[in-house]
């Protein structure tokens, strides 16, 4: 009984974040078909995102378009494809450009930015964090059919090529190949399948 009622109530939650997610679609640069926000997330700079069909976010994600930090004034854009699931609590930072290919995974407290807060020289750590300027060393993108397990951490300037696997926890700060597997802080590759390989892995 108790099993059924839940169900209910969750299907009922399900189609209310989904009745508010249509309305909050709206704001965004463009937005497909099913969209889909969880509670408690958060978006900055709609205007400059874009979000393709299909799109789930579970709860307390945040997605952020930085246009403007202090005097600075950026002009960030975040593209994400069809087909993308975030699980729970990440969060995408741009002030440059972050691109979601089609049919990305990513799994629960990823963190992608394009972004730091001011240089690693000693004229930009003598000041306060937040009183360093924002710089971005170039964007992200993640191409299609990647999956991006739990905790993993994807900086700047950094290229995930298509059907590639960014291992739990692992910090990537250089460009993935396609087809690959990588793990690790900083993140290395830990296996590239070819062809024959993946034909024998689905044997
Ligand atoms: C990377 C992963 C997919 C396994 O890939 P795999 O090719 O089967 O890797 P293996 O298990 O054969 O491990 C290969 C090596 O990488 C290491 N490794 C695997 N995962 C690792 C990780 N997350 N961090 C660091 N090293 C890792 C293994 O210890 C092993 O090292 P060794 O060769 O020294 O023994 C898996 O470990 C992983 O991280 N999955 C993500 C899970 C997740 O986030 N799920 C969320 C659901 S959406």
């Amino acid at each position: 009984m108790f099993n059924f009622i839940e169900k209910i109530f969750r299907r009922l939650n399900w189609e209310y974040r989904s009745l508010v997610s249509l309305i909050r679609s709206l704001s965004f640069e463009s937005s497909g078909s099913s969209i889909h926000f969880g509670w408690d997330c958060k978006i900055v700079g709609a205007c400059n995102i874009s979000i393709g069909d299909n799109f789930i976010a579970h709860d307390r994600n945040r997605i952020e378009a930085i246009s403007k930090n202090g005097s600075a004034i950026f002009n960030p854009k975040i593209h994400i494809g069809n087909n993308v699931i975030m699980n729970y609590g990440c969060h995408i930072g741009a002030v440059d450009f972050i691109k979601i290919g089609n049919n990305v995974l990513l799994a629960s407290n990823i963190y992608i930015s394009d972004h730091d807060h001011g240089h690693t020289n000693y004229e930009d750590m003598s000041l306060t964090p937040v009183s360093r300027n924002i710089i971005s060393k170039g964007p992200v993108i993640i191409e299609d059919n990647v999956w991006v397990g739990e905790g993993a951490a994807i900086l700047a300037n950094v290229t995930i090529g298509k059907n590639s696997i960014i291992a739990a926890h692992a910090v990537v700060t250089k460009d993935v190949p396609p087809f690959s597997v990588v793990a690790g802080v900083p993140a290395k590759v830990i296996k590239k399948v070819t062809q024959n390989k993946l034909n024998e892995n689905s044997k």
